[in-house]
């Protein structure tokens, strides 16, 4: 039944996107317009040579993380499991239109200053750190519980750009959050993809909300996850200080710029699935 909910939500977007990118592109926002860009860019495909080269070299190490059987251990989180990392890939990573769509929107809006939350084998910072390669200033923190991800993650990281350019913070997010705040941050890109739950969620948007630049962009991951995660969406959208949302169903992405007067403007569109 869910399912069956699911695809004719997805469906009736389908059916919608021309009249949805019209509605967009008659709002006099910048952000919300390279957003757009990036999704068609995302959507249809259409990468010159350099962004398939660099796609490229992306999914290739989603390849051979999908090979490797070494055993990560989840003590951390306090449960006496070990999964392969095959199986935490298969499991855990953004999909590869999510992660070229991460792609397009930091190198639209020339994003300098970019936070993740759940770095898990670095898969999606992988194209982010693709996409903040040649900005001189570009730097990128992600955040991982798991010692052992966090030690794969920066092994990869590091075959793409100098250590000085990404930071991985490791730990719980009870313990490394508080940290991350108290440090002088001002985010113009966040994504959220972990610790995936209404109250977690939320306390991150609104804590991180002090931490942002004058205009920027949060992608919240798994918006229709759970119950939790809906209503924890619902109210982000809804959010005082949010200008535009656009839900791709899959993900959610918010756009707070100081200088647009318009409120909670909110959009529906489907990437893939
Ligand atoms: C969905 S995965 C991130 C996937 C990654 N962004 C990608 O697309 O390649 C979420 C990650 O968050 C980490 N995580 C979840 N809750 C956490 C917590 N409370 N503290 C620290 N790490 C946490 C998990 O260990 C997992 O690796």
């Amino acid at each position: 039944m869910n399912k069956l909910i699911k695809h004719c939500k997805i469906l009736f977007r389908i059916f919608n996107q021309n009249k949805e990118i019209k509605r967009i592109s008659e709002y006099n926002n910048n952000s919300l317009h390279k957003i757009l860009k990036a999704y068609n860019k995302v959507k249809y495909s259409n990468f010159n040579i350099d962004e398939i080269n660099s796609f490229k070299e992306c999914e290739e190490y989603r390849q051979s993380s999908l090979k490797n059987e070494t055993l990560i251990s989840y003590e951390i989180f306090g449960i006496n499991r070990k999964e392969m990392v095959k199986n935490i890939c298969k499991k855990g990573a953004s999909k590869i239109k999510f992660c070229q769509l991460l792609y397009f929107i930091i190198k639209n809006l020339n994003s300098s200053s970019v936070l993740e939350i759940g770095t898990n084998l670095g898969i999606s910072g992988t194209y982010i750190l693709k996409a903040l390669k040649n900005q001189t200033a570009g730097k990128f923190i992600t955040m991982e519980g798991i010692p052992e991800l966090c030690k794969i993650s920066s092994k990869q990281f590091s075959s793409i750009v100098d250590n000085n350019k990404y930071e991985i913070k490791q730990g719980l997010y009870d313990y490394t959050f508080p940290i991350l705040l108290k440090e002088n941050h001002l985010f113009d890109f966040i994504f959220v993809d972990g610790n995936h739950n209404k109250q977690s969620t939320l306390d991150y948007f609104n804590l991180l909300k002090k931490k942002i630049s004058n205009s920027s962009v949060f992608i919240f991951d798994d918006i229709n996850w759970s119950k939790g995660m809906i209503k924890a969406w619902n109210i982000i959208k809804n959010d005082n200080d949010v200008n535009y949302s656009i839900d791709l169903y899959q993900q959610g992405i918010v756009i707070i710029d100081n200088n647009d007067s318009n409120k909670n403007i909110k959009f529906k569109l489907h990437l893939s699935y």
